[in-house]
């Protein structure tokens, strides 16, 4: 089917469904052409807890729609490919979190949102790229554990002299692709390019950063700066959204590597196949998203 027509028959569906389409800023770009909202994960977990809506399809990876439902529990979330997980989240689960604590006990734990239900029902507090350094700020603890990903820890740690922070070996593989020698090659060729860099890629890599944020930071620092040359140093999505919104600046994607294969799994034609038949719907037990929803709005309300 043409994507003209699958576009209008999702917006026709939407309407009649009372659904909205919440589109991560890493999904293939086409797929804002039917996102009611699109952006960083920060974000969409706020329009997810604040929408009227009845069901929410969730474009993007696993842990997200599951967030959307743990804060949205009576609505009818869908994942449009449940192929999409996040390689990331899948890192750390219960067993292994409880035995991180076991080895330092007494420490508050901080919990990336990427990380599923029970992970996050666990935790202290969740966090976002956008606000993990403020989050962990205001817990005001000398020590804390952050999972899964190491390196968002470590910048975390970095920004807050005052904080231990120990960081559980997780990783995103497609920021992790990125390698320093990537930003050195490109600078060479784009000598007065600005470098922006999200925060799950490595330190050496973050080091030659001139900008460090979420995705929507990211996209909004490109949009605001006078600069009109940005080397990005995220996911292949940003720069797809940034080359269709700011046509008059370049966008340098910093490797042909910097691809999340499970992102992109969503397809127009999924959107549309889960509107329909309202198949692929998120659950979450009950305990687990009652302990999860405390840990996701101790952040919200950060
Ligand atoms: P943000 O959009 O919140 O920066 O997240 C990046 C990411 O990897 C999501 O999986
Ligand atoms: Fe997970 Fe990395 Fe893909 Fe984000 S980019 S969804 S962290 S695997």
């Amino acid at each position: 089917m043409d994507n003209k027509i699958i576009i209008e028959k999702i917006k026709k569906l939407k309407k009649e469904k009372n659904a909205i389409v919440l589109a991560h800023t890493y999904q293939n770009v086409e797929i804002d052409e039917v996102a009611d909202f699109s952006g960083d994960s920060l974000y969409l977990s706020r329009m997810a807890a604040n929408t009227d809506a009845k069901i929410i399809v969730f474009a993007g990876v696993y842990f997200m729609a599951e967030t959307a439902k743990i804060l949205s529990p009576d609505k009818k979330v869908l994942l449009p490919n449940m192929n999409s997980g996040c390689l990331m989240a899948d890192m750390i689960n219960l067993k292994q979190l409880r035995e991180f604590k076991q080895k330092h006990p007494g420490i508050p734990v901080v919990c990336y949102v990427n990380s599923t239900a029970e992970v996050k029902a666990e935790s202290d507090v969740c966090c976002t790229s956008a606000n993990a350094v403020n989050v962990v700020r205001a817990l005001g603890a000398k020590e804390v554990l952050f999972v899964p990903d190491t390196y968002l820890g470590s910048y975390v740690g970095s920004q807050l002299k005052d904080v231990h922070v120990i960081t559980y070996p997780g990783h995103c593989p497609t920021h992790l692709r990125i390698r320093p020698e990537d930003i050195i090659e490109k600078k060479k060729i784009f000598p007065d390019a600005k470098v922006l860099v999200h925060p799950e890629c490595h330190g050496e890599v973050v080091k030659l950063a001139d900008f460090v944020g979420s995705t929507t930071a990211i996209m909004k620092y490109a949009s605001e700066s006078k600069d009109k040359s940005f080397i990005i140093v995220t996911e292949k999505g940003v720069v797809d959204r940034l080359k269709r919104d700011y046509p008059e600046k370049d966008f340098i994607l910093i490797s042909d590597k910097a691809v999340c294969p499970n992102m992109k799994w969503n397809k127009l034609e999924d959107i549309l196949n889960v509107l329909e038949q309202e198949t692929n719907e998120i659950d979450v037990d009950l305990a687990t998203a009652k302990r999860a929803f405390e840990t996701i709005d101790r952040m919200l309300k950060l």
